[in-house]
């Protein structure tokens, strides 16, 4: 069984490890935005949803600790074969910097290797390696696929706020749709929740909302599903799932959020479910309207949203 990297959002990890283990795959290890996972080609060939991206180990070493010298004196049997590039990230203080680890490991692989050193970009045509020191193991895993697992092959367009799919994907499991469900997000912007959520329940009705018509021509671009131009307010009662993320900060204040909250409430059907990506400050006004049943704190992007289930 190879052993796989798979990483993920930060507050993700285990999520993202229930989904591979429900798929048959043995999680072997979990650490900050990383697991370590048994696997089999199936895993390779339908990726997780909820991964960042996935690597295939190459080598593992023992991780060689804060100084350049021990860096330095690593060995490797790993090879690379034609034009490569190696990104890597390590835990805690080190008296090297991630460029010295990607260059050492480059000059250790053979092939051709591209150094980001300095800024430079990596030719397209390329493979691409990870190399992760998480305080115990120095990992050199390599990309089986052409782009990162978090890009998606239906996203043509996005807009301002759009969410990495790969959240979205965590916010649609966790709003646990079954089939013949109404689901809707009335913040739908380009339609990554609704098109994630398909991805993992297909037979579910999906309807998306956003009050900017460029939203919609965006969604719709990505997606066959239903999209509109308006708010949701006449659904009174008729949604067993919202799933959404409302814009944070400046573009809809704190304060501006209240009547959201209370039109989610018109709009959610009597046992329905609501699973939504808040700031901080959104979350302090669901007391004591909502009961909040799961929350999940990422950090993606610079900032620090929360997953939140709510009825
Ligand atoms: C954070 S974005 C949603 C991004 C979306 N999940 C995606 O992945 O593309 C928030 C969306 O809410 C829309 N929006 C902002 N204020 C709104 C309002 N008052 N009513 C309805 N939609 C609004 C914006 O047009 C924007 O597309």
């Amino acid at each position: 069984m190879p052993l796989v990297l798979v990483r993920t959002v930060s507050g993700l990890e285990g999520l993202a490890a229930e989904e591979i283990a429900a798929a048959g795959h043995r999680v072997v290890d979990v650490s900050k935005r990383q697991l370590v996972v048994e696997a089999s080609d199936e895993l390779l060939s339908r990726p997780p949803r909820l991964a960042d991206d996935l690597f295939v180990v190459r080598d593992a070493v023992p991780d060689p600790g804060r100084t350049k010298a021990g860096l330095q004196s690593v060995a490797l049997s790993a090879q690379a074969a034609g034009p490569f590039a190696v990104s890597a990230s390590f835990v805690g203080e080190r008296n090297f910097n991630r460029y010295d680890v990607e260059d050492q490991v480059g000059a250790a692989l053979g092939g051709v290797y591209h150094s980001r050193r300095d800024g430079a970009r990596p030719p397209a045509q390329r493979s691409e390696w990870r190399v992760v020191l998480d305080g115990k193991t120095m990992w050199i895993a390599e990309r089986p696929y052409e782009a990162p697992l978090h890009r998606r092959a239906w996203r043509q367009r996005t807009v301002v706020g759009s969410l990495h799919p790969p959240v979205a994907a965590a916010m649609a499991k966790l709003a646990r749709i079954d089939a013949g469900m109404r689901v809707v997000d009335p913040f739908c912007g380009a339609g990554t929740l609704l098109v994630e959520a398909q991805a993992i329940a297909p037979d579910a009705q999906y309807l998306g909302i956003d009050r900017r018509p460029e939203a919609v021509a965006a969604a719709r671009a990505n997606s066959a599903l239903r999209f509109r131009v308006g708010d949701a307010a006449r659904l009174i009662g008729t949604a067993d799932r919202i799933l959404t993320n409302p814009p944070w900060g400046v573009r809809l204040g704190v304060g501006d959020f209240m009547p959201y909250l209370r039109a989610w409430r018109r709009v959610l059907a009597p046992d329905g479910l609501v699973v939504a990506l808040l700031s901080q400050e959104q979350t302090a006004l669901l007391s004591p309207d909502w009961t909040v049943h799961e929350a999940y704190d990422l950090s993606v992007a610079g900032q620090h949203p929360r997953i939140v289930g709510l009825d």
